[in-house]
């Protein structure tokens, strides 16, 4: 099964798509991840991508798309079970990239989209805070960490994203508004879209998700 996790910044794609692919043993594949280990290692990925995700612009497709081709074709070669992406595609590019992609593993099956109000995104995004050594994420009202500025998980150092402040946030919104929010028509077009409401908390929001894919229960 081969799923794409969309919805603006915040609306929780990481922590669902986390869940759905522990849950389903799903290969979960997060362009933002990626590129922000890149960051951290100091590659020339990361050199690039970096301007662009501290202004909280797209990174350029062709960077992407090699990014994730490459993890998809070892997915395969692996025969993995599945993908979730979560956070790719996000423009129509990536998204006629992505049928190509998936050609051999099967094609897609499924566009969740997560539905949330623009403040409550930001709220979400503002408060988040990441684990430096494990990648645990928090939040400083819905998810506290047991001792603030500590991973409860590793014990490593908390951090607030560098995009994450209440400007970049909603920049990001306005540039998923513009580049990424016309996927939503494509895909329905294709009868591949679900819509799935992401207020409510972490646990009933992924049962309307399995739910949404005809796996509840
Ligand atoms: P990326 O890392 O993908 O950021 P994003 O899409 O902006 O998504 P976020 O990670 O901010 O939010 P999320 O929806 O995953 O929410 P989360 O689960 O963390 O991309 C970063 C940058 O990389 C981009 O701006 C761009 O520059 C570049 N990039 C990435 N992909 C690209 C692509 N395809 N093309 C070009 N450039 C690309 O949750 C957020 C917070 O809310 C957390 O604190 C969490 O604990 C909390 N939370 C989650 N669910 C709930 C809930 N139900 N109730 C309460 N709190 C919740």
């Amino acid at each position: 099964m081969n799923v794409v996790m969309m919805g603006p910044p915040g609306a929780g794609k990481g922590t669902q798509a986390g869940l759905l692919a522990e849950r389903f043993g799903l290969v979960h594949l997060a362009p933002g991840d990626l590129l922000r280990q890149a960051v951290k290692e100091d590659t020339a990925l990361g050199r690039r991508a970096k301007e662009y995700m501290d202004a909280g612009r797209l990174v350029p497709d062709d960077l992407i798309i090699e990014l994730i081709g490459s993890r998809l074709r070892e997915a395969v070669a692996h025969r993995a079970p599945g993908v979730v992406l979560d956070g790719f595609p996000r423009t129509l590019r990536q998204a006629e990239a992505l049928t190509g992609l998936l050609e051999k593993a099967g094609g897609l099956d499924a566009v969740l989209n997560l539905c949330l109000p623009e403040d409550e995104a930001v709220a979400r995004l503002t408060g988040r805070r990441v684990c430096r050594k494990c990648g645990a994420n928090y939040h400083l009202v819905y998810k506290p960490p047991d001792s603030p500025d500590t991973c409860d998980r590793c014990g490593g150092p908390l951090y607030q994203r560098s995009d994450d402040t209440e400007a970049t946030a909603r920049a990001r919104l306005e540039v998923y508004r513009r580049e990424t929010e016309p996927l939503v028509t494509y895909y329905a077009e294709k009868g591949l879209l679900r819509d799935v409401d992401g207020r409510g908390s972490v646990g009933e929001v992924t049962e309307r998700l399995a739910s949404a894919l005809g796996l509840d229960g």
